[in-house]
């Protein structure tokens, strides 16, 4: 593998219109902040660069439902989670915004160098319009149908239920979210990225340069690539945004995946005035860490525009994670479903490393993975506290009650004591190649050996016991556990800072140096100690259960918003479909219970036409001597069927309302049988 002078680690930049979630952590920013330390502590020239994304569509619709302007949206969220991050140990070295001087410079400076070298395709097309709101509709401004699986509430952009990527026109019944009115097409220019013109250019350069990358994310590309690209515009009829910097742009921004990428630029030119080393020498390596929604942007698009540039670097590797669940649950920012960081905080102070290693532990690095609440007790219960926690705790207990606090010497190796040794060399290296190949699920499992092999050296060498007749040996062990304590406190550090930094303060170990892993003296006979605090603690049912609870209490409210669904808008028909319908008005003359069912009845109608016998699963609602004599609606073309026996010939006609509670349709006044309904 080529030797590169530095890193450059971007996180995907989160839009600034929610808090951050656990799927958002474990997704992207854990797997960077484990990278970026684990760098760091390598002594490597490394910076991390993330901030807010805070245009696109969703920004200004939540400001709209408020009453507020987009930027008193971005102001909240941008606040909020910068601090989530910071309190979670997030090591960045900037988060920025989108918003800043600086972004709005670089980001059209990008757009007029691609412009002003013929790279975009002008084109004019129909777009959708709101005549009532006066604007044009992008995106998440109209939703309507999804042509492929029929749900109603798709988006200009995606269909978020099958989740395939749409453009507004293709939408069934397409409606504005500004006015509900049905909007109409009207011409707007824009301007394009001819992605199709650098296909050869992207399938050498991913698919046969970067076999390397992920499997989840190759794949992905190569679906793109052969499915064929199309051009893609990067500018949109909005006036929340960059402004597209040409003559005849007015009431034009640029489109928020054009400008936010560019906001990794921006936000290094913030950080440092080196900031074109890190862009453009060849000797950096760029690495993208990003959720799999996000693939095509940095792997196909962005790479794109930086090539398209021409003085840019691309990205050496984009290590994509799949999606967390919660509890069996797609997470859901509109569902409430999630637990939120800043909740999180509030609930379990001082706990940040918990959630760190539960979210490390259950990474989705190869397939969409599942957070349950049992799980996270469980791993801190038996993990963090019972192995890691007990091990150092053990050690620099009895060090301080044996040794006043002092590291004892050591002694003759007994071959025990070697093996011990020697596997701690071992382990850096495994857990190197781990880390190295963006799989911090492994890496945490191998770090963690060390803590276990320390726990059954303990146990097995049993120096509580052995005092009594050997100091000296006590003193060899002890001085062992405590080399692989050292160690741990910074083989852990990636993935549990806050708890390294306190295990390496009350051992007095002040060099955080990964290149010392593996030496069997980092704290030399003689060097104080001091008295340990506990690193974890149990965490209790109660906790667990409140915790559970809410969650409940969140389904039971999402369940009854959903009773009020008034059921899916059906496809537009053509009157022909309508006319084939026969139905008319008739008189139940006969009700029965149908015997052995809870649901149905057996009525006898006077159609007007005839008497016939229709089956009704309407038992539960009417007994019937209410119902007899009443004059309702029948559809009476309907194929028989044969239901309990009984052969049914034609359907009653019945209002369901929300609660699921049903209605017949009676005329106003009395009318004659077999009158028709139109
Ligand atoms: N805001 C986007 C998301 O949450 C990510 C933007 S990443 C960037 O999906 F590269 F565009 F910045
Ligand atoms: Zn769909």
């Amino acid at each position: 593998m080529k030797k590169f002078k530095r890193h450059l680690i971007t996180s995907a930049l989160p839009y600034a219109n929610g808090p951050i979630h656990i799927g958002h952590l474990a997704g992207v920013y854990i797997p960077s902040d484990i990278y970026t330390r684990y760098l760091r502590l390598k002594g490597e020239d490394v910076i991390s660069i993330c901030g807010s994304d805070e245009h696109g569509v969703p920004i200004t619709l939540k400001a709209r439902q408020e009453g507020v302007s987009p930027q008193v949206i971005v102001d909240r969220y941008h606040e909020l989670n910068k601090t989530s991050f910071e309190r979670f140990g997030i090591a960045f070295d900037i988060y920025s915004r989108t918003t800043s001087k600086v972004h709005y410079d670089t980001a059209s400076g990008f757009f007029k160098t691609l412009y002003d070298k013929g790279v975009f395709i002008e084109k004019t097309s129909e777009q959708f319009y709101d005549e009532e709101a006066g604007q044009f509709l992008a995106d998440r401004y109209i939703t309507g149908t999804c042509p492929h699986c029929g749900y109603e509430k798709a988006y200009g952009d995606q269909c978020e239920r099958c989740g395939t990527s749409l453009s507004p026109t293709e939408l069934i019944n397409p409606r504005s979210t500004i006015s509900g009115s049905q909007p109409v097409l009207r011409k707007t220019k824009h301007w394009y990225l001819p992605l199709d013109r650098y296909e050869p250019f992207l399938r050498k350069w991913i698919l046969e340069d970067h076999k390397e990358w992920k499997t989840n994310v190759y794949g992905q590309c190569k679906s793109w690539l052969d499915q064929g690209l199309q051009p893609r515009a990067v500018s949109r009829d909005l006036d929340w945004g960059v402004p597209v910097p040409v003559e005849g742009a007015a009431g034009k921004v640029l489109y928020v995946w054009f400008d936010a990428p560019i906001g990794y630029i921006s936000a290094t030119r913030e950080l440092t005035d080196d900031w074109e080393k890190y862009w453009k020498d060849p000797d950096t390596r760029l690495i993208h860490f990003i959720g799999k929604d996000n693939i095509v942007f940095h792997c196909i698009i962005f790479p794109t525009m930086l090539k398209t540039e021409g003085s840019y670097i691309l990205p050496d590797n984009v290590p994509a994670n799949e999606f967390l669940n919660l509890e069996g649950d797609k997470i859901s920012t509109s569902r409430n479903w999630a637990v939120w960081l800043h909740e999180y905080l509030e609930d379990f102070p001082g706990k940040e490393d918990v959630l760190r290693y539960v979210l490390t532990a259950n990474m989705p690095e190869t397939k969409d993975n599942d957070f349950t609440w049992k799980d996270f007790q469980a791993r801190n219960n038996n993990e963090l506290v019972a192995i890691l926690g007990n091990f150092v705790n053990r050690t620099v207990v009895l060090t301080n009650k044996y040794f006043e606090g002092a590291v004892p010497p050591l002694g003759d190796l007994s071959e025990e004591d070697r093996q011990v040794l020697e596997q701690m060399p071992v382990i850096r290296k495994r857990t190197e190649h781990s880390l190295d190949h963006f799989r911090f699920r492994e890496a945490l499992k191998e770090a963690m050996t060390l803590a276990r092999i320390g726990n059954k050296y303990l146990a097995d060498t049993e120096p509580w016991n052995l005092i009594r007749t050997d100091k000296e040996k006590v003193g060899s062990i002890l001085n062992i556990c405590l080399q692989i304590t050292a160690n741990l406190s910074l083989l852990m550090e990636p993935f549990l800072p806050f708890s390294m930094e306190k295990l390496r303060k009350f051992i007095r170990f002040e060099k955080a140096d990964w290149n010392l892993i593996g030496t069997p003296d980092l704290l030399p006979a003689g060097h104080k100690i001091d008295k340990p605090t506990h690193l974890f603690e149990k965490i209790t049912d109660d906790e667990i259960e409140k915790q559970i609870n809410k969650l409940k209490s969140t389904k039971t409210e999402n369940e009854k918003k959903e009773d009020k669904n008034l059921g899916p808008r059906k496809k537009q028909i053509g009157y022909d479909d309508f006319s084939k319908l026969d139905m008319r008005l008739a008189t139940i003359v006969a009700a029965e219970k149908v015997p052995k069912t809870k649901k149905l009845l057996k009525l006898t109608l006077d159609t007007g036409l005839d008497r016939r016998t229709v089956v009704s699963g309407i038992a539960e609602f009417f007994t019937p001597e209410e119902i007899v004599g009443k004059q309702i609606a029948v559809l009476i073309n309907l194929e028989p069927r044969k239901i309990k026996g009984i052969t049914s010939q034609g359907m009653i006609l019945m209002a369901e309302d929300p609660s699921g509670k049903l209605h017949f349709i009676i005329p106003e006044e009395k009318a004659d049988n077999g009158s028709e309904i139109r």
